[in-house]
């Protein structure tokens, strides 16, 4: 153990951890993820980043506003992860998703707060401004700009035809959207088969190159990944930190026992997307107070086989799927899915399972209160007295249990910090009117 506790990722290991993922199945892990979580809002987002791309080619915006641009659309309704979330949260619950301006403030404030894109979250929050209001802030354009290129898409799927839109377009000139916007984008739909593009899905390739190509900023390729986590958590506040806790002990138990710089990434990855086959398990199931029934159980089970479905399509590197799918393994046997026993289970497979034990612990869930410091060694203890996990650890755990809280409380404090500024920045916003309608 390092003389003052536990230290942050170093540099050498944030590298590592990105190096796990190119930004090809980073952007399809993105991908997958909301395509899970059952709405809807990337389908609208590709179509949308298809012609906001079109139209800031043809404008001649540089490869980075382009960029922003692109991902402001794609995430532009990236606040519906509340919408379809089961938490009874005020944060959420007070969210009216059927008024245009609290979904843009509820995307707005989502990408602030849990994205990278947090220095450009205005555009999100601006999506629906008009040209001819007070242009108060220095984003606002962008956002009148997406306000033209949804109309468009929103006219396209109303099954309008080319002449149809451009007078629509014609019709919002100068009081809706830009005049200069509407002169390209009637350009493009002169000169182009967009239309056509959008209606047969060619769109999709196009926006899935242009996001496996575009050049990312690689501790960027992180904060995204981080990005899915807390779309997760919260469509499923039960949840709620597990992911990370449990990939924060794989980290720690990683370091106690003197592992390889990959050995140590990897396990941080598997813990960190080990349960994400969540998604696909009923909020009924994951949340049930109480204890589950023989067939609820199995039904929970599954999410193993659906996290290494998941993450097979995304990592080159099966040892992260393989060691994700190891973390509801036994020592006795008595585990899923494979009934490994003793010596088939190996170390970084060991730590896997432990981490995912003590963060269910230490996080409340809904049948049961987190445990005390205390409740929790007794627990494991326990565990290693039936021969379930893995005595050594435990003991390292024991060893070394002030240092690591005060590392868990750590990061567990930064969550907090965001999650009180987002609510007092929403009181603030809730009443104002920020397009000046
Ligand atoms: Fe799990």
């Amino acid at each position: 153990m390092e003389k003052n506790g536990l230290k942050d990722f170093s540099k050498d290991e944030y590298d590592e951890f990105i190096s796990l993922f190119s930004v090809s199945n980073a952007w399809h892990l993105i991908r997958e993820m909301l395509s899970e979580i059952g709405t809807s809002f990337l389908d609208q987002g590709e179509r949308l980043g298809f012609i906001t791309l079109n139209l800031a080619k043809k404008q001649g915006y540089d490869i980075k506003t382009t960029r922003i641009l692109v991902l402001s659309s794609l995430f532009h309704d990236i606040g519906k992860i509340w919408q379809s979330s089961s938490s009874n949260d005020k944060m959420i619950s007070e969210f009216d998703f059927s008024t245009s301006y609290d979904r843009a403030l509820s995307s707005y404030l989502f990408l602030k707060y849990f994205s990278p894109l947090k220095d450009f979250s205005a555009i999100v929050l601006f999506q629906h401004g008009r040209y001819d209001r007070p242009q108060k802030d220095a984003y606002y354009k962008y956002g009148v700009m997406i306000n033209l290129c949804d109309h468009v898409d929103r006219w396209i799927s109303m099954g309008f035809s080319p002449e149809e839109i451009i007078s629509l377009i014609n019709g919002g000139k100068g009081s809706y959207f830009a005049p200069k916007d509407c002169e390209d984008m009637i350009e493009i739909l002169e000169r182009t088969n967009l239309i056509e593009q959008v209606k047969s899905g060619a769109y999709k390739s196009t926006i899935d190159d242009y996001m496996t190509t575009i050049y990312f900023r690689r501790d960027l390729i992180r904060s995204y990944l981080l990005m899915v986590t807390y779309c997760i958590e919260f469509y499923n506040f039960e949840t709620m930190y597990h992911a990370r806790l449990s990939a924060s002990m794989g980290y720690i138990f990683s370091k106690l026992t003197n592992l390889d710089l990959h050995t140590t990434c990897v396990i941080y990855t598997a813990c960190l997307f080990g349960d994400i086959g969540k998604v696909r398990i009923s909020h009924e199931i994951l949340e049930k107070p109480g204890k589950l029934t023989k067939e609820e159980t199995m039904i929970m089970m599954r999410h193993i086989e659906y996290s290494k479905e998941i993450l097979s399509n995304v990592f080159n590197d099966k040892i992260v799927v393989e060691y994700a799918y190891s973390h509801h393994e036994r020592l006795d046997g008595s585990g899923y899915p494979k009934h490994l026993k003793g010596d088939e289970i190996n170390l970084p497979m060991r730590i896997c399972a432990i981490s995912d034990v003590i963060a269910a612990m230490i996080a409340g869930r809904s049948y049961k209160d987190a445990y005390s410091m205390d409740e929790t060694i007794k627990a494991l203890e326990e565990m290693v007295k039936e021969n379930k996990i893995d005595k050594n650890l435990v003991q390292l755990y024991i060893d070394n249990r002030e240092e690591i809280a005060a590392y868990l409380q750590r990061h567990q404090n930064r969550m907090f910090r965001n999650i009180k500024s987002l609510k007092a920045e929403r009181e603030i916003l809730k009443f104002s009117d920020v397009w000046e309608r």
